[in-house]
């Protein structure tokens, strides 16, 4: 008998060891649209060699004073970069001349430690607009349960990372016999956004935040659907583009 399959959705993190229970044993997306998960695609892109998730700024520092000391340490809080870093989290600012070859040490309010907490998934994806088709695509190329997990916003809900999951559960339902109650209600949020994606991202209550601060730019990149090719993965605590992945 073949085994059912199920497409389930973390809303936002809360708790990290429960967001690590839903995702043991699964392949699991991690999605902070505005702008972690949009900064790793980008930085990969353009040639960085691996990007480190820090959950805070002291294991970032922790980790360039004792294992990475040529690492270049990049993230924020408040969406802005912290005192001393080399770069914050702007995708724009990943560019080839800046990142390639380079590790670099990433730390943000959610992003970084969703990824964090997901390390007891079978494998876990990066996933944005950036690289839409390209996550779906994998997913429709293999077996097994998907959770699609959204960092959101200090433990709530972020409009942003729930369009993406909805987007993502509108191209491979098909595939799936069972659709979580989570999932039927991002791809109504997908079905409903009523706006272009640019415009529908930066109503978003973090997209309203990032553009009083003057990061609009930064909304209309992580809107540009299918730019990236490239679907990185976690491979010992390193984000990647793994020889293994089918990119
Ligand atoms: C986060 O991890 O909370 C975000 O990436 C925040 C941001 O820089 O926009």
């Amino acid at each position: 008998m073949v085994p059912s399959r199920r497409l389930d959705v973390l809303l936002y993190l809360d708790d990290p060891a429960s967001a690590g229970e839903q995702a043991a044993d699964r392949v699991v997306v991690a999605i902070d649209v505005l702008r972690a998960t949009s900064t790793i695609l980008v930085a990969l892109s353009q040639g960085a060699a691996a990007v480190v998730p820090a959950a805070t700024l002291q294991e970032a520092h922790h980790l360039k004073a004792t294992r990475f000391p040529d690492a270049l340490l990049c993230g924020e809080r408040h969406n802005r970069p912290p005192e001393g870093f080399d770069l914050g989290n702007s995708p724009a600012e990943y560019t080839r001349e800046r990142v390639k070859d380079k590790l670099l040490l990433l730390t943000t309010t959610n992003g970084t430690r969703l990824i964090r907490a997901l390390a007891p998934a079978r494998e876990v994806w990066i996933g944005g607009f950036l690289n839409l088709s390209a996550v779906c695509r994998q997913i429709l190329g293999l077996s097994g349960d998907v959770l699609l997990a959204c960092a959101g916003s200090h433990r709530r809900y972020a409009m942003e990372d729930g369009l993406l999951a909805g987007a993502i559960v509108e191209a491979v339902a098909g595939a799936f016999d069972q659709l979580s109650d989570s999932a039927r209600l991002v791809l109504a949020a997908w079905r409903g956004r009523g706006l272009p994606l640019p415009e529908a991202l930066a109503q978003t209550e973090h997209g309203q935040r990032l553009r009083a601060d003057g990061f609009e730019r930064d909304i209309r990149l992580a809107a540009a659907v299918d730019r990236i090719g490239l679907v990185p993965r976690l491979v010992e605590g390193r984000v990647l583009i793994s020889s293994g992945s089918p990119n």
